[in-house]
């Protein structure tokens, strides 16, 4: 048996799988942000650990885990640990969609040796510009920094001892030369960082250490239990619905949204926005779109109405032309393709008869057009896919993926019921380091349905895209 954890933004979630890959149980765990400041994003590291306790005794009040053999860790990217030399965490931990460090991010960007060692822009939520932030406005933490860590490598280190990343999330910190698999000693001398302070790497399919016994013996668990290097969510996610070979793509609808698709070789290209990294398998990389408020624009738009989500999708019927009103759904600002933290989201075309359905649809199709900006953006670099998956709490929508199917002119393919999303990929990676299998165990999901371009509708789309792109460019600096 293999378990897989997902350390999410708003939740942990812990899978376990056979050795035939059936998911034998799970458990989830929630996790709040707390936004001290405009722009600010931060979790207590503590939580996690208190998160992936109560999951671990959640799953095994529901099997055993006697038969665990291995673990495979996956989580939120680009967050900032920051340990001191006594193990202690020093501060909240400063997670990927915190913007105060865009001024260093801009000046580190501008120099052009930091995208061609790392392949991609420094996007504020990076790792990086969050410590040469710290290095300005908090010397004295900066200065007691003994390592950093990412979020599910900081799970790791509580659960081995071990201080160790793998490809796919280091090479979204920034100091990755993502091309040759291993830290940059040019750009982390950069901000006055060292490599002894940086975890040491692995590929995401080998193992990274083994589980404390103290935590095997809690949790029930009998051998020696492997943990496996495991991917940032992304890497991750593409493992669990099997999107580990060119020329396959996904689309998540979660908090953020992303458009991934696995490459065989390292094809950089910053100047599109688009995000090259490794991928949680060797000799792979991939590449995506981000951007930063998905279904988390649904969720907020629901929660400013004293609604749910799901209450509010109900009643759209079917996919129609998008309206007058337009929703731009850059609520913290956006990554693919503006690489912009100042612009915020608006709606435009409100009228005397805009109610909230035609608001909640205006933000479906908000997210659908940016959708479309990173499917232009992955197509500018030579990347394309002939389908997507769809995953994320917002693929249980098919107004939205039809929206999206539309607007992208690419037919979306909905899993069966399950879970194929990152904790479930974690599990698979976990099952490669432990038993030496390769991605080819990683088969994509059986589809329960394909969800077609809507030919009636492509054009209107289009057109809506087209207003979409020069809302965002007339308003630009004023929101
Ligand atoms: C990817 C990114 C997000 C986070 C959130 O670059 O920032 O997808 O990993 O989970």
């Amino acid at each position: 048996m293999f378990v897989g954890l997902d350390l999410g933004t708003s939740g942990l979630k812990a899978i376990l799988i056979g050795e035939d890959q059936t998911v034998l149980a799970e458990a989830t765990s929630s996790l709040d942000v707390q936004r001290p400041h405009p722009g600010w994003s931060e979790q207590d590291p503590a939580t996690w650990i208190s998160s992936a306790e109560r999951a671990f005794e959640a799953l095994a009040a529901k099997h055993s885990l006697k038969d665990v053999r291995g673990i495979g860790l996956s989580g939120q990217m680009h967050g900032a640990v920051l340990i001191d030399s006594d193990d202690n965490v020093l501060r909240p931990a400063i997670l990927w969609n915190d913007t105060r460090s865009h001024a260093e991010a801009a000046k580190m960007d501008a120099d052009p040796k930091w995208r061609s060692i790392s392949g991609n822009i420094v996007f504020p939520g990076f790792t990086a510009p969050k410590l040469d932030w710290l290095r300005k406005n908090d010397p004295e933490i900066f200065e007691r920094t003994a390592m950093v860590l990412l979020p599910k490598d900081y799970l790791r280190f509580w659960l081995t001892g071990d201080t160790v990343s793998e490809m796919s999330d280091a090479a979204g910190t920034s100091w990755l030369d993502t091309g040759r698999r291993d830290w940059s000693d040019d750009l982390l001398n950069d901000i006055e960082m060292s490599r002894d302070q940086m975890p040491s790497l692995v590929e995401g399919t080998s193992a990274s250490g083994t589980l404390r016994s103290v935590l095997a013996s809690q949790w029930g668990m009998s051998g020696e239990v492997i943990v496996a290097g495991g991917g940032g969510d992304n890497a991750a996610s593409a493992v669990g619905v099997g999107v580990v070979r060119p020329g396959t793509g996904f689309i998540s609808l979660g908090t953020s949204g992303v458009l991934f698709a696995a490459t065989d070789s390292y094809r950089p290209d910053p100047e599109t926005s688009v995000h090259t990294f490794c991928h949680a398998i060797p000799e792979t990389w991939h590449q995506m779109g981000v951007i930063l408020a998905a279904a988390d624009s649904l969720n907020w738009f629901a929660k400013a109405c004293g609604s749910k989500p799901e209450d509010l999708t109900i009643d759209l019927g079917d996919l129609s032309a998008p309206g007058r009103t337009l929703f731009l759904p850059y609520l913290g600002g956006e990554r693919t393709p503006h690489n912009d933290v100042e612009t915020r989201a608006s709606f435009i075309g409100v009228a005397h008869e805009t109610d909230q359905r035609s608001l909640t649809k205006s933000v479906i199709e908000g997210v659908t057009h940016a959708f479309k900006d990173c499917h232009l953006a992955l197509a500018a670099t030579g990347t394309s896919y002939d389908k997507l998956i769809a995953i994320g709490g917002g693929s249980q929508s098919d107004y939205w993926l039809e929206a999206i199917a539309t607007s992208l002119n690419i037919p979306i393919e909905v899993p069966v019921a399950g879970d194929f999303g990152a904790a479930f990929g974690a599990a698979r990676l976990a099952i490669m380091a432990t038993t030496g299998a390769g991605p080819d165990i990683a088969k994509p999901p059986k589809s329960s349905k394909t969800i077609d371009p809507n030919a009636m509708l492509t054009e209107a789309f289009s057109d809506a895209h087209d207003r979409y792109q020069s809302t965002y460019t007339a308003l630009k600096g004023l929101s």
